[in-house]
């Protein structure tokens, strides 16, 4: 992709890209607000030494995406700071990032967590620009809601999978389910799961991949992950190499740890009946494509890992209130949102023919054009002017 800012833009955006920089602390970020036809631009804050303008651009409109295929009323945006996370001078950073944005913030943009971000940066950012309603992921202290520790994330995943497992005539109970990746993830989607009824019988971390043919204790698991971190595998006994957790035999996979795992070869010999997207990006497109032909059905990332935009939806309605989120709120309202969008985009490809990513970006695409129309973004038509 161009690095060149003109050939970012296309018919939906981006909007508006804001570069930043402060020589004082050596400060280098951009803002991109891709597309607000269907509400106010939301999307995380990123910290990495090496974050371009075209990644920033390219997360933004996953999330003008990821919002409208959700179907929640919020446009894609994301902004990006280049400095190493791990550095001392972190503070000093966002401070100036946040000063350097005080025009856009919080009128058109709001800051929120991503990569090299924590709820403590995010109630810097908010402080530097003296309003707690400047940014979402703040501490609990703070009035925010902590995302990875409730598992929002995670319980969406399960709730999709379920759905999706209905969808395809799959019985959730008994069901066997493996999962990689025992991250926030990967362990709020095991706990899900196995209440539904499901047995985990595969879990893996980096660290290497448990196999089971009966359920796995998932209560042990998760409390050895709080002890031990990716360790919690070898803790718990009989480790395997962690690539194995692919080739389980189970009825339904999720991918939870990152990306291009599930390529062609795999989706030709799997014998999984569903696969649940909890990363972002797991599955190759080539793989999309072996699955969608061989009729094995697949929920895609950014419906069924969506339970984050929900959370993130609810914090950014809750800024100017004083009572915080109630987290029962945001969990009903992920069950019912992804186990909607889940049934819709797999019956969606059915009808249509397309994989479901092809299915889920259409129709996102559909309610981005429409409201798009309707405030009369669009070019107008030619008018025939007759004498
Ligand atoms: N946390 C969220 O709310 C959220 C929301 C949407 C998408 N995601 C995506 O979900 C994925 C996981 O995020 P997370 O927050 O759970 O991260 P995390 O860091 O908490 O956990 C990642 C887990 O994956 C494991 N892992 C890494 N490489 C592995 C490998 N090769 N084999 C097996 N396991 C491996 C790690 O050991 C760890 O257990 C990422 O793709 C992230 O972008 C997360």
């Amino acid at each position: 992709m161009s690095d060149n800012v003109f050939d970012l833009m296309d018919q939906w955006g981006p909007e508006k890209v804001v570069c930043v920089s402060d020589q004082r602390t050596g400060m280098r970020g951009v803002l991109v607000i891709d597309n607000s036809a269907r509400g106010m631009a939301k999307g995380g804050t990123r910290m990495s030494p090496t974050v371009s303008v075209t990644e920033v651009a390219r997360l933004a409109r996953a999330m003008t995406w990821k919002w409208a295929a959700v179907d929640l009323f919020h446009g894609g945006a994301k902004a990006g700071i280049r400095f190493d996370p791990a550095s001392t001078e972190k503070e000093a950073v966002l401070r100036a990032f946040a000063r350097a944005l005080r025009n856009e913030v919080p009128a058109e943009y709001v800051f929120g967590l991503d990569m090299g971000l924590t709820e403590n940066d995010a109630a810097v950012l908010a402080d530097e620009l003296g309003d707690l309603g400047a940014a979402v992921g703040l501490p609990r202290a703070l009035g925010g809601l902590p995302y990875d520790e409730l598992g929002v994330t995670g319980f969406g995943v399960a709730e999709a999978a379920h759905a999706a497992a209905e969808t395809i005539g799959l019985d959730v109970v008994g069901a066997r389910v493996a999962i990689q990746g025992f991250g926030a993830v990967g362990a709020a989607t095991a706990q899900r799961l196995r209440e539904l009824g499901a047995q985990v019988v595969g879990v893996s971390t980096a660290g290497g991949a448990l196999i089971a043919t009966d359920a796995l204790d998932v209560d042990r698991l998760v409390e050895l992950r709080t002890a031990h971190g990716d360790d919690c595998v070898q803790a718990y006994g009989g480790v395997r190499p962690a690539d194995e957790l692919l080739e389980t035999d189970a009825e339904i996979l999720v991918p939870a740890a990152r990306e291009d795992v599930v390529g062609a070869d795999l989706a030709r010999r799997t014998t999984v009946k569903l696969i649940v997207e909890g990363a972002n990006l797991p599955t190759t497109t080539d793989a999309q494509q072996v699955l969608h032909e061989r009729g094995i059905a697949l929920v895609p990332d950014f419906i069924a890992n969506a339970g984050g935009i929900v959370a993130a939806a609810y914090s950014m309605d809750a800024r100017r209130s004083p009572f915080p989120v109630d987290p029962a709120d945001v969990f009903t309202t992920i069950s019912s949102k992804m186990r909607a969008n889940a049934v819709t985009v797999l019956t969606e490809s059915k009808r249509r023919a397309l994989t479901p990513h092809e299915a889920a970006l259409e129709l996102a695409a559909e309610r981005v054009r429409t409201a798009m129309a309707l405030r009369r973004q669009l070019p107008a038509q030619r008018v025939s002017v007759t004498a």
